[in-house]
């Protein structure tokens, strides 16, 4: 298994109020496989992801991802884990914007020793044209586009989309979800997503649905979809 999360529990606490946000997950997902997870707002869907990424960290339980227990690293080893093997999509696509497209993804490229060619990935995303352009001179779909070509220009075993198609419209969402897809098979990336749209659940291998803090249901897809055949 490629991710193995076990009894994973992480509450916050602000004042006198703690909140328990995740409240015993179990989770498994293959290497190569494209995950879903589905859920009400406010169920912790962000934070589980955030936790498998590193940039949180969970109170107790195992999370194993390509084999490294990452709730038992230190901050240093955690940043390295981060930076070497684990990239982010998100809604709203943050990228700099005094940048143009070719440095956006430049400044990301010259994090990792393993980094991908930015023509190469510029070409992937279907952007190679607009290499110059600043983010402004560019639609939603085309900027989320960007932060695609800057998340897997490092190569990572592990792709972190949080709700990449929430600020994009039907057709958009599609092209982007496509895009997802084939980045998955071209470089065997495995996939992790979250998304309030049940439609998309239909192109992944495992669906998780959570509900405030809980894993109630998980499915794993035999046969998935091609994203260019989904409709919601
Ligand atoms: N840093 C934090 N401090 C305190 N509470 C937090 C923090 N981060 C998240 N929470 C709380 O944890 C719960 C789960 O939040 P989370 O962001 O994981 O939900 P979500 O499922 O991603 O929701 P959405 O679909 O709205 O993005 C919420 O009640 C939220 O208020
Ligand atoms: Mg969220």
């Amino acid at each position: 298994m490629f991710i193995e999360i076990s009894n994973l529990k992480k509450s916050y606490t602000s004042g006198s109020i703690t909140t328990e946000v995740l409240k015993g997950i179990e989770m498994k997902l293959e290497e190569r496989d494209i995950g879903v997870i589905l859920g009400p707002s406010g169920s912790g869907k962000s934070t589980l992801m955030n936790i498998i990424g590193g940039i949180d960290r969970g109170d107790s339980g195992r999370v194993v991802v390509n084999g490294i227990d990452i709730n038992n690293l230190n901050d240093d080893k955690l940043t390295d884990y981060r930076r070497e093997g684990i990239s982010f999509v998100f809604q709203f696509y943050n990228l700099v914007p005094n940048l143009n497209v070719g440095e956006n993804i430049e400044v990301a490229s010259n994090i990792s020793k393993s980094s991908l060619n930015t023509d190469e990935v510029l070409a992937a995303v279907g952007m190679q044209d607009k290499k110059h352009r600043f983010p402004r001179e560019l639609s939603g779909g085309e900027q989320q586009r960007v932060s695609i070509a800057r998340a897997i220009v490092k190569n990572p075993k592990l792709l972190l989309c949080d709700e990449p198609t929430g600020a994009l419209d039907y057709q958009t969402s599609r092209s982007i979800l496509k895009l997802l897809q084939e980045i998955n098979e071209k470089y065997g990336t495995t996939i992790l997503m979250i998304t309030h749209n049940a439609a998309i659940a239909s192109m992944a291998n495992r669906v998780f649905k959570l509900r405030s803090g809980e894993i109630v249901e998980e499915a794993i897809n035999q046969i998935t979809i091609p994203a260019e055949r989904i409709e919601w």
